[in-house]
């Protein structure tokens, strides 16, 4: 194949290769801010039977099959094992597949169809199962489904002899960099960007990761690499228990000492009711992390947001409903589903004000427990309207540390 390899591979082993791409301008990823860009990983496995894992997003195919040139002639490649279903990884699969033709290509069950249900294949898709293996001649590939983490054609796969964990989008985080290893990044930049992932694809899905966790041990694999298909690899056992211990504290999203306020405003108002929360909430001894929204972004907010035992949400009224900007943050964190929290609402109005019962609605509907009497305060609220809401952060802050006992 007239491939000229313009960009290189990366050795993560002897026998296999990053041959993935590095997308430093991303900055959305479906409703995600992804400010540190990020990359799309991909994996050559250079043994009896040339292995491919997962591809990479369609415009990238050209660094995918040219970072493969670096190595072997892509057409040399026998398998082609697809971990992970959404376009990012799959985009150029069936073309990659067309230019390759692999003797197989492998995917969960639930992977075929999908695969088949997103793109045309020219030739058929082999399933396989949790416990599955394949020889590829020195070294083996066992394979793991990870239903719902985040996807039903999630699933992991395990390179026996190399003991690389080819884990798809679990434990991978958006960072675009021309390292390749955890450890070379600042601790962090490494933690906030595996928490902002974790935060926004997989916090929906804790319990699942939860029992995950619980099982892994059955299935006796000695990780010496994590591999995800997002940022870096992990290959210093302290960084893989670290960042297995972060899962097992974010799926449990224990209660914490922090309060966040989120809220947006008019002409004010909202905002100084906010700043008279946040000062409730400290003098109660809990620390507030306060956020307009139009300021920040949805990501951000349920980043913060998995490190706070509550959460406190205010807007105004605008045409009798609640603020756009709200509205969009509550739903997204209403989809994201986080647990064990408690909160409260606040806001200003002029003459209707049905912003408050949204808040509270939206509250509810995220199992969010009110734990204080909402304050609702018509135009611009004055020195001694402010107390309201010093008392409302003093209520919360309160019943946050009775929790928290
Ligand atoms: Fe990175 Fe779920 O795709």
């Amino acid at each position: 194949m007239n491939n000229p390899h313009y960009l290189k591979a990366v050795k993560v082993t002897e026998k296999v290769y990053w041959v993935g791409a590095v997308d430093w301008n991303v900055n959305e990823f479906h409703g995600y801010r992804t400010e540190r860009g990020s990359t799309y990983n991909a994996f050559l496995i250079m043994d009896e039977k040339i292995t491919l894992i997962d591809a990479v997003k369609a415009p990238f195919k050209d660094h995918l099959l040219s970072r493969i040139s670096s190595v072997v002639d892509p057409e040399k490649i026998d398998y082609i094992v697809s971990n992970h279903a959404e376009p990012d990884h799959s985009g150029c699969l069936a073309e990659i597949a067309r230019l390759v033709k692999p003797e197989k290509i492998f995917a969960s069950v639930a992977g075929q169809k999908a695969l088949m249900q997103h793109y045309d294949f020219d030739m058929p898709i082999e399933a396989v199962k949790t416990g599955d293996e394949i020889s590829l001649g020195q070294d083996t590939l066992k394979f793991i489904e990870t239903k719902m983490l985040h996807w039903p054609d999630s699933m992991f796969s395990y390179l026996v002899n190399d003991k690389i964990l080819f884990s798809q989008d679990a434990f991978g985080m958006h960072l675009a960099g021309s390292s390749l290893f955890a450890d070379e990044y600042e601790h962090d930049v490494l933690h906030w960007e595996a928490e902002k992932y974790y935060a926004n694809i997989l916090l929906l899905y804790s319990g699942k990761i939860k029992q995950l966790l619980e099982k892994l041990p059955e299935f006796n694999l000695d990780i010496r690499y994590i591999a995800p298909d997002h940022g870096p690899i992990y290959r210093d056992p302290k960084d893989i228990g670290m960042v297995i211990d972060w899962y097992r504290n974010w799926a449990e999203q224990p209660l914490s000492n922090n309060a966040l306020v989120v809220y947006d405003t008019m002409w004010n108002s909202t905002e100084k009711m906010a700043m008279s929360i946040a000062d409730g909430l400290r003098d109660a001894g809990v620390e507030p992390i306060v956020i307009k929204i139009s300021a920040r972004d949805r990501s951000f907010v349920a980043t913060e947001l998995l490190n706070c035992g509550a959460i406190i949400a205010g807007s105004p009224t605008l045409n009798n409903n609640i603020f756009p900007s709200m509205a969009d943050v509550l739903t997204y964190l209403k989809g994201l589903r986080p647990q064990n929290r408690i909160g409260a609402v606040f806001g200003s109005y002029g003459w209707s004000g049905e912003a408050i019962k949204q808040l509270e609605d939206y509250l509810r509907d995220m199992s969010v427990e009110l734990v204080a009497d909402s304050v609702k305060q018509k135009y611009v609220p004055k020195s001694n309207d402010l107390e309201a809401c010093y008392q409302l952060g003093i209520k919360v802050g309160q019943e946050l540390l009775q929790r928290l006992k």
